[in-house]
């Protein structure tokens, strides 16, 4: 990353509810910031920059990653985590989002949620007093992005000018993971069935970004065509939370979308397959691909600890 992108960034008090509100050198700066903290978790150096601060995790889907990053960043950083279930809060009960963010705004320094409806993030961002971060909509997943962009710079010491083909479902991952390639010149080629293309408004919104960074962005139906040439190499689970009635249907409509060792033969010699996890072997990868030596995949998951990390210290420090 290049000195103009290493300015320092004023992200105080403010949400992350999609990257698409962050400016390219706000998302690389973020990112040297996160690799400054793993160097120093990594030699166990903790200096405590959140002392006192609480943040509240509010959950109406499953998670591991997630939750136990965020919980272990917080710690760490000299601060605590409550894991807030939202069926056992009176939110399960009807109580209104307006109302929650207010409330728990009196108690705690910055709301983490991970829910169905994006709507509902925005929502309980307008109303609380404190920091909102998004753990995972239906549209969005932005943490996930930001440790996928560390992973990468990480194994291929750059990311401007660089390929990534994402195969698969036009999901949360792939959405967010457009915005965060196409806002640091990455080139993007998804390739996903008919009717399960990304999002069209967030599409001709990554074609914006693209055309400020140079990057190219390109949605079609070929895996092959996408994973040619490419340098990353990304999928994600077919069926995400909260579509399990669909299943049935979407493992015949993904048949041929399958990341395999024949698909791989298209991309770089030395690619990388990356999986945000949790994966179906046999399904949307094989287990020779995620267990194989070309997979980052636990590499991409530590990262959500570092990254989130950096986002953590950059909105809540005093
Ligand atoms: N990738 C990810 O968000 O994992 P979890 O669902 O386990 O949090
Ligand atoms: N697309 C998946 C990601 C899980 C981390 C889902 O939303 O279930």
């Amino acid at each position: 990353m290049n000195a103009v992108q290493q300015l320092d960034i004023n992200l105080k008090g403010k949400d992350l509810l999609t990257l698409a509100d962050l400016e390219p050198q706000e998302i690389t700066t973020l990112l040297e910031k996160s690799i400054v903290l793993k160097e120093k978790t990594l030699n166990k150096q903790f200096d405590h920059p959140l002392k006192g601060k609480i943040l509240g995790m509010i959950f109406d889907k499953s998670s591991t990653r997630t939750r136990v990053s965020f919980e272990v960043g917080m710690i760490q950083l000299g601060g605590s985590a409550l894991y807030l279930n939202g069926n056992d809060l009176q939110l399960g009960r009807g109580e209104t989002v307006a109302d929650t963010a207010q409330v728990l705004s009196q108690y705690i320094d910055a709301i983490m949620i991970r829910t169905f409806s994006h709507k509902s993030v925005e929502e309980l961002a307008d109303h609380a007093t404190v920091p909102v971060i998004n753990g995972l909509t239906d549209m969005y997943h932005p943490c996930q992005a930001l440790a996928d962009l560390l992973t990468i710079h990480e194994k291929k010491g750059k990311l401007e000018g660089l390929n990534l083909a994402y195969i698969g479902d036009g999901n949360n991952v792939a959405h967010s993971l457009m915005i965060a390639c196409t806002k640091v010149g990455m080139n993007v080629s998804i390739a996903a069935p008919k009717g399960y293309f990304p999002d069209e408004t967030i599409t001709a919104r990554c074609k914006g970004f693209a055309a400020q960074s140079g990057a190219k962005l390109v949605i079609n139906e070929s895996p092959l065509e996408a994973v040619k040439d490419a340098d990353i190499i990304y999928s994600d689970v077919w069926t995400s939370m909260g579509q399990e009635s669909e299943n049935e249907q979407r493992l015949k409509d993904f048949h041929g979308f399958q990341v395999n060792a024949e698909l791989l033969k298209h991309a770089k010699e030395d690619h990388i397959f990356m999986h945000c996890l949790p994966a179906h072997r046999g399904e949307e990868v094989t287990a020779e691909v995620i267990d194989g030596k070309h997979s980052v995949v636990f590499d991409q998951a530590g990262n959500r600890l570092h990254a989130q990390k950096a986002l953590l210290v950059e909105i809540l420090k005093d």
